[in-house]
């Protein structure tokens, strides 16, 4: 990796190779993160600030209200940083920052103040796609190298990627409706599970049958996905129960088969159709130990399968660091804006 980015203030150009450390900054929507990351593989501070108990409160998470708590936590998490990895802000060769998508207000928080540090310390800045992170923490720690084809699949989007270099990335399907993660989490809210819905209802999964009820996978051309009928399908099996004790256990195993196998299925037949040997999984999802089951099944067929650590699926800086490290498709300038959607 010899990836030349010109500083600031003096434009000379910064060589980034494998001894470089890059600061990042995560704050698109819920957790207030900073991260150094040694040669986009090696994490030598991960500091994550989550706002969960606060938007538990109120079901969700309020815009305004969490970029309020990105301000009061950025300051704390940046030192936190240099104190766990014991350098300073002369020790980092770029600062790196998400930019989108996610929340506005949120986003301005952690990229300005990666641009500040940059400033400060006359270093590059890095802006980073917040999805091409999900799939960098696949990069920590392991020998990962382009070319696989990526399972995305977060709060927000689901996707199948082909990424073959680090500078092409091609989106082959996605979902036409709801996300796999607002689906968890939408589902949880309906059978009574606190936000967020999604960890709990794979927890609550694991005691249940999930052959117990049949519930519909979306029918979707090619490599989308669609996941909206299956929630309105849980809707009526919920009502179905007329105020009668749920089984609650059993409905999660169900909705849990039915979206794994669906995942299993578009993924396997695109790595297959399109002929990647390597399949990696990506996005808060990530974490969902029967999707991590199945996708992982794929290696008794040939297949070399990824997936982050547990604490690198969900939002973290690390991840960003290491997709500033990795990707060529960055926006490496300090005019960068943020934005909302891709
Ligand atoms: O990637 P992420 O942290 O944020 C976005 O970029 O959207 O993903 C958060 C999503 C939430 O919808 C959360 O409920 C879901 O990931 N999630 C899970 C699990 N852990 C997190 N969904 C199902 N099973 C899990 N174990
Ligand atoms: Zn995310």
């Amino acid at each position: 990796m010899n990836k030349v980015k010109n500083t600031l203030f003096s434009n000379k150009p910064v060589t980034i190779d494998k001894n470089s450390l890059i600061m990042a900054l995560e704050s698109s929507c819920d957790e207030t993160a900073c991260a150094i990351v040694k040669g986009g593989r090696e994490v030598v501070a991960n500091v994550v600030a989550s706002q969960i108990k606060t938007h538990e409160e109120f079901g969700g998470v309020i815009p305004e209200i969490a970029a309020r708590m990105h301000l009061e936590a950025v300051n704390v998490v940046v030192d936190e940083a240099f104190k766990q990895a014991g350098v300073n802000g002369e020790n980092i060769t770029a600062f790196a920052g998400t930019v989108g998508p996610g929340l506005v207000g949120c986003l301005l928080v952690g990229m300005n103040a990666a641009k500040s540090l940059a400033l400060a310390y006359d270093k590059p800045f890095i802006g980073i796609n917040h999805l091409n992170a999900h799939l960098a923490a696949n990069f920590i720690d392991t020998d990962l190298e382009p070319p696989f084809i990526a399972l995305l699949v977060s709060g927000g989007h689901t996707q199948i990627i082909e990424m073959k270099s680090y500078s092409e990335l091609n989106i082959i399907g996605e979902t036409i409706d709801d996300a796999v993660g607002e689906a968890y989490d939408k589902v949880a809210r309906l059978i009574g599970l606190p936000y967020p819905g999604g960890p709990k209802l794979d927890k609550m999964a694991q005691e249940g049958n999930p052959f117990a009820f049949n519930l519909p996978e979306g029918k979707v051309d090619g490599y989308n996905f669609s996941f909206s009928g299956l929630k309105t399908a849980v809707l009526r099996l919920v009502k179905s129960f007329d105020g009668k004790t749920l089984p609650t256990a059993d409905i999660c195993a169900s909705f849990q088969e039915c979206v794994s196998s669906t995942l299993y299925k578009k993924v396997k037949r695109a790595a297959e159709e399109r002929g990647y040997k390597q399949v990696v999984l990506a996005g808060g999802v990530a974490a969902n130990s029967e999707i991590r089951k199945k996708i992982f099944s794929l290696e008794n067929e040939g297949y070399k399968v990824f997936a982050p650590q547990m604490k690198y699926c969900t939002d973290n800086a690390s991840m960003v660091a290491s997709a500033a490290f990795f990707f060529k498709n960055t926006f490496d300038n300090v005019d960068v804006e943020v934005f909302s959607r891709v």
